[in-house]
Parts: structure tokens; sequence; C-alpha cells
């Protein structure tokens, strides 16, 4: 696919969130889960929850949760408490060691679940005798609840990862905690998921709760990003032009953008890996079946602010505090204060455009000094992209089993 028919794409985006926004404002719009005007959002309450359409179908247990924030989000979380095989199944869910997964920007709890039972990464953890428990951030299809603001609210938008890493985060690693008996828990972040737990960790938070982290292709530098979709819309200042527009809820999958990509996709000679490329990089593993399910729920909305908070890491370097506009500096994130004896496992993408090897590197060089050894383990993928340490089809056999024994060798 040409650039130029993703720029069109783009800029049909944009026309189309202005429109969107018209509309929105026009119409009644119901209660949550019950909008009708913008018709650009599944409903919740007419979809299966994360358990009983990815997981239960496959013979696991699996128990929809929801945790409360500080500031008044509502979560949904899922809880696949033991293995399908029976052998490891002994005693109960409370001697086994909790694992939380973290998704990132987008996407949903359900991006883990999209591979068979034998390549997701859920799915393996509970049959290798893990806790596993699967966050859904603010915003997203399940968690879009709240005790009293609603959706359609712009006060409810207005957050960025900052949130995510001091409420998000702790609100569900409190919740995990307090159903294991106060146990240390693991965690696997992937993309936006590896940045708020770095954020978290060099503020000194649930740095005593983690055993140990998993981050897959890990981003905090964006200084390099590949990406040039993303590189060009934040240097051109999309985001500005989002806020001046006052939208404050980001749905790509608004219904003209969807078909536009839809139609592109369908041209003979077009595959739609190729949109993804130009987004993420060249994943070399992504199964078309399991892709076609990530077309049809993915990506989902975040806040317009989300995406500002981003674009200026991007533009700046430096990962700090939202800026408001005016202002001239916001405090940072300084990562060296992130404890040297917890505990990563980094991993990332050769062919990633939004995990660059150079940020990464710098990442693990100058700000947590993380060398190779039994604390500290680096697994750079050559041929990996940003969505096939979620999706791969290999991933198992060459990411997923070394997570898994990373997290076997932390006793403590
Ligand atoms: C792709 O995924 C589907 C569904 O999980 C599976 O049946 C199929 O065998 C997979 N294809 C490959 C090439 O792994
Ligand atoms: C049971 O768990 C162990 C270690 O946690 C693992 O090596 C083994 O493969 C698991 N068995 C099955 C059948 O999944
Ligand atoms: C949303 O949360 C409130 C509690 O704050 C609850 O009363 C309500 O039933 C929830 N709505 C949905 C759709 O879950
Ligand atoms: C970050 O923290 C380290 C010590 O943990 C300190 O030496 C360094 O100056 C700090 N960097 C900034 C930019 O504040």
């Amino acid at each position: 696919m040409s650039l130029l028919a993703i720029t069109l794409c783009l800029l049909l985006f944009f026309a189309h969130y202005y429109v969107l926004h018209g509309v929105a404002e026009a119409s009644s719009r119901g209660s949550f889960g019950r909008k009708k005007g913008a018709a650009a959002f599944t409903d919740p309450s007419t979809l299966d929850g994360i358990c009983d359409s990815s997981v239960i179908v496959h013979g696991y247990q699996c128990q929809e949760l929801s945790v409360t924030t500080e500031d008044g989000y509502i979560l949904s979380v899922q809880r696949i408490p033991e293995g399908r095989r029976a052998e490891n199944n002994s005693g109960n869910g409370n001697n086994k060691q909790p694992v939380i997964l973290q998704h990132g920007i987008l996407v949903d709890g359900r991006t883990w679940l999209l591979n068979s039972p034998e390549q997701n990464l859920p799915l393996i953890l509970a049959d290798n005798g893990f806790d596993v428990w699967i966050a859904n951030t603010r915003g997203t299809t399940f968690s879009r609840n709240h005790t009293s603001l609603d959706p359609s609210q712009s006060a409810y938008w207005d957050w960025t990862w900052n949130e995510l890493a001091s409420c998000d985060l702790p609100a569900v690693f409190d919740y995990v905690s307090s159903q294991t008996g106060g146990q240390k828990i693991h965690y696997v972040g992937h993309s936006l998921g590896t940045l708020i737990a770095l954020a978290s960790f060099s503020e000194g938070k649930l740095v005593n709760q983690v055993k140990s982290a998993a981050l897959l292709s890990s981003i905090a530098y964006l200084s390099h990003m590949k990406s040039r979709l993303i590189d060009l819309a934040a240097r051109f200042h999309m985001d500005e032009l989002l806020r001046i527009l006052g939208l404050s809820e980001f749905i790509p999958k608004g219904l003209p953008v969807v078909r536009c990509l839809r139609r592109l996709c369908a041209l003979p000679g077009v595959n739609c890996n190729n949109l993804l490329t130009a987004l993420t990089g060249k994943n070399c593993c992504l199964n078309s079946s399991a892709f076609d399910l990530f077309l049809i729920n993915e990506p989902l909305s975040t806040s317009t602010k989300n995406l500002i908070h981003l674009a200026q890491v991007v533009r700046s370097g430096v990962l700090a505090k939202f800026k408001h506009f005016g202002q001239l500096y916001s405090p940072i994130y300084n990562l060296s204060n992130i404890p040297h004896e917890l505990p990563l496992f980094i991993s990332y993408g050769g062919q990633d455009a939004l995990s660059d090897v150079l940020d990464v590197t710098t990442l693990l060089d100058y700000y947590l000094k993380v060398h190779d050894d039994n604390k500290h383990s680096v697994l750079f993928i050559k041929d990996y992209a940003h969505f096939d340490f979620v999706m791969g089809d290999n991933a198992k056999d060459i990411l997923y089993n070394e997570v898994i024994s990373f997290f076997n060798r932390q006793f403590n």
C-alpha cells in the first residue's frame, strides 16, 4: 500500500473525527454502554466478556473481576487461576505465582488471546502453573465505567499515560496482591505497558509488590522512532490539531476510516500487514487469521490527551509528565531511580518501528544499567517488530519460554 493511500485514509480519519464530534454533540447519547449517535464504538453490553469469548471456550477457568482506581475508573480484570491440564493444578490458586499482563495503547487485554491456546501468553503461563491476571486500562471496551463520570463526558477522558502509571497499575497491583495473600507479583508489559511500568517504578510505586518484570517491545525513549506516520503526526502537531478541535475520545475505529482501510486492504496486491508495517515495523510472524481478529476487535479508543502526551515524548526525546499548554517545563520521570536489584527481562526487536534499537540501548546503558546476569535478562530478536511480541506465531519458542524461565529464576 502506498504512503499516499495511507495518508488519504488518515486525512479521512481526521475529517471523520470532526464530523463525529459534531454528531456526538447533536445526538443524545444514552447512558453507559448504550450510545447510539456516533455508532463508532462497539456496545460492550452486546459483547461476551473476555473470559467467555477467549478463555473459557478453550477449556480454562476464568473469572471476570473489577477494580476501582483512586480516581474512580472501574477497570475490568480477568483471572485465569490455573491451567487446563490436571497435573499442574494441584493445590489452590494461592500457591501459584501471580502474573499481571498489561497491554499497550489502542488495544486491550484481548490482544494477548488472539492466537491459539498453545501459542498465546496468558494460557501458556496458566499451563505452566502461574495465576494469570489480565488488565484492561481505562477507556478500553470493557473498562468504560466510572463511579461518577460517563465516557460521553470530556472529564472522563482527562488523563494520559501518567494516570495509567499512577492510578491504573497501582490499583490492579493492590487488588491482585489482596486476592493472592500478599504474594509478590510478576509483571508482563507490552509497548505502552512497558512505559507505564517503568514510570511507576521510577517513582517508587509498585517496587515492593513486584517480583520481576518482563518488558516486551520496551518503549521509554521515542526519539529514534522509525514509524513515519506517527513521527510525522507528532512533528506536524496533529495532536495539537485534535486538541483545538476539542475532542476528548480518540476512536481510530470510526466507521469511515475502517471502511477506507478495509477497501484498501481488499485491493489486489495489497496486504493489510503493510498498513501495520507502516505503523509498527515489519512484523515477521503474524498468523493471518489472528490478524483478522485483530482488525475486528482493535484498535480501541484512548484519550486525545494521552496521544498529546506521547507526542510530547516523541518531540522532546524526554520522558516527562504532561506539559500543559503554555508550560515550559514539566517534571521528568528519572528512570535511574528504578532499584537496580529489581529483576527485569527486557526484550526488543530489530524491525520494531516504535521501539527503536537505539532508544532501547539508551534505556539499558544510561538509565537502567542492566546487564545480562541472574537478575536481568536482555533478549534482542532480530526479526521481530512491535506486534510479533504479542501475536507472533513463534513467540512461544523464541520469547515466552524465556520469560517463563526468567520468572522461575526469581526466588526471593
Ligand atoms: C493460525 O491460527 C489459527 C487459529 O488459531 C490456526 O488454526 C492456524 O493453524 C494458524 N496458522 C498457522 C500457520 O499457524
Ligand atoms: C507443568 O508445569 C511445569 C513447570 O511449571 C512445566 O514444565 C510443565 O510443562 C507443565 N505441564 C504441562 C502439561 O503443561
Ligand atoms: C458502573 O458502576 C456503578 C458503580 O459505581 C454500578 O452501579 C453500575 O452498575 C456499573 N455499570 C455497569 C454497566 O457495569
Ligand atoms: C536522576 O537520578 C540520578 C540518581 O538516581 C541522579 O544522579 C540524576 O542527576 C537524576 N537526573 C535528573 C535529570 O534529575
